[in-house]
């Protein structure tokens, strides 16, 4: 039997997979390695300096300087090179590529549903291309959950107050998993799913059926019917700010504080308008607090996106 049979990883199939696999196997090594030396020093050394009837008492002695100085600085330069390669990596995987393909899911008791930008709709299922950047964002309908794409090595909590955001880039053509892994209730452990990665001209072919119109045109169907549209005009006319070229936008308040419209200010606009007002605007806005379910938010999520074409490379701000 070959090592690469006995399965202690799932497949790397992702550009990061194989960085946050040696990252993670270079440690375990090394704090195996010094655990074996400590318990052998241990074990070893309780044998020589055993109590002896002719030497009862040990004598003092001081530690020679060379060898109090290895051991700090070895341990030191270790310490500081793990932490360097995993920032390097932290950031590599913080940092959302330009080019990223939009994805928007959703967790819910007890499933994954994820809209695409040209409007197909998956429950518990995803395709998205190979070689290409696909940015997830992503809110929970009810609790925390957490997307996990283990072939990927991508992990992240979904929260239900504020959207995250996560990316990766798949490297192999093939069906992985998608797991919960955020103990959420009962049917957690049945919260799973299948990421379908398929060849660019695959996708294509598969983006092409069935679709209710563009995730961003749903928006905007919503943002019709939900009136948005009397206060949000085009121009500069209307009683609620121009929604035009808003995101992603250096934004200032009634307070002078300044804020750039990202995922979240535009999500808490919608559920808690009375929070942030913009400067020169009365707080009129009705709250659409349960009024809008999570789908529905980020379709007009995506729609306020696509007034601001091209998209700004905001990095996501993920305080822990
Ligand atoms: Cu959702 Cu565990």
């Amino acid at each position: 039997m070959m090592l690469s049979d006995f399965p202690l990883w799932p497949e790397q199939a992702s550009t990061i997979a194989r960085h946050t696999d040696a990252l993670y196997i270079t440690l375990t090594i090394v704090c195996g390695a010094v655990s074996v030396l400590i318990f052998t020093a241990i074990f070893v050394l309780s044998i020589i300096y055993r109590r002896r009837p002719d030497n009862q008492l040990a004598q003092e002695e001081e530690a020679p300087k060379a060898l109090e100085a290895t051991w700090i600085i070895i341990p030191f330069i270790f310490f500081m090179a793990t932490f360097v390669w995993g920032s390097w990596l932290y950031f590599r995987i913080a940092r959302v590529p330009d080019n990223a393909l939009d994805i928007y899911a959703t967790g819910k008791q007890w499933m994954w549903k994820f809209q695409h930008p040209t409007g197909q709709r998956e429950i518990n299922e995803l395709h998205v291309p190979v070689n290409r950047p696909v940015r997830i964002t992503m809110a929970s309908e009810d609790v925390i959950h957490s997307l996990f794409f283990p072939a990927f090595r991508v992990k992240m909590d979904v929260l239900p107050s504020r959207y995250r955001m996560m990316w990766f880039q798949a490297t192999r053509v093939g069906r992985y998993h998608i797991f919960c892994a955020e103990y959420c209730g009962t049917l957690h452990s049945g919260m799973t799913g299948w990421v379908d990665v398929m060849e660019a001209t695959d996708y294509q072919k598969w983006l092409a059926g069935g679709s209710e119109g563009s995730l961003a045109s749903q928006g905007q169907a919503l943002f019709q019917k939900y009136a948005c549209n009397t206060c949000h005009t085009e121009d500069a006319t209307g009683r609620g700010p121009v929604l035009l070229g808003l995101y992603g936008s250096t934004v200032t308040l009634s307070n002078n504080a300044t804020l750039v419209a990202d995922d979240n200010y535009i999500r808490e606009s919608i559920l808690n308008p009375q929070a942030k007002i913009v400067k020169g605007f009365g707080p009129i806005m009705p709250t659409f607090q349960g009024q809008v379910n999570e789908d529905d938010l980020l379709k007009l999520l995506a729609y306020v996106r696509s007034l601001s074409a091209p998209r700004a490379g905001t990095l996501p701000k993920e305080p822990k």
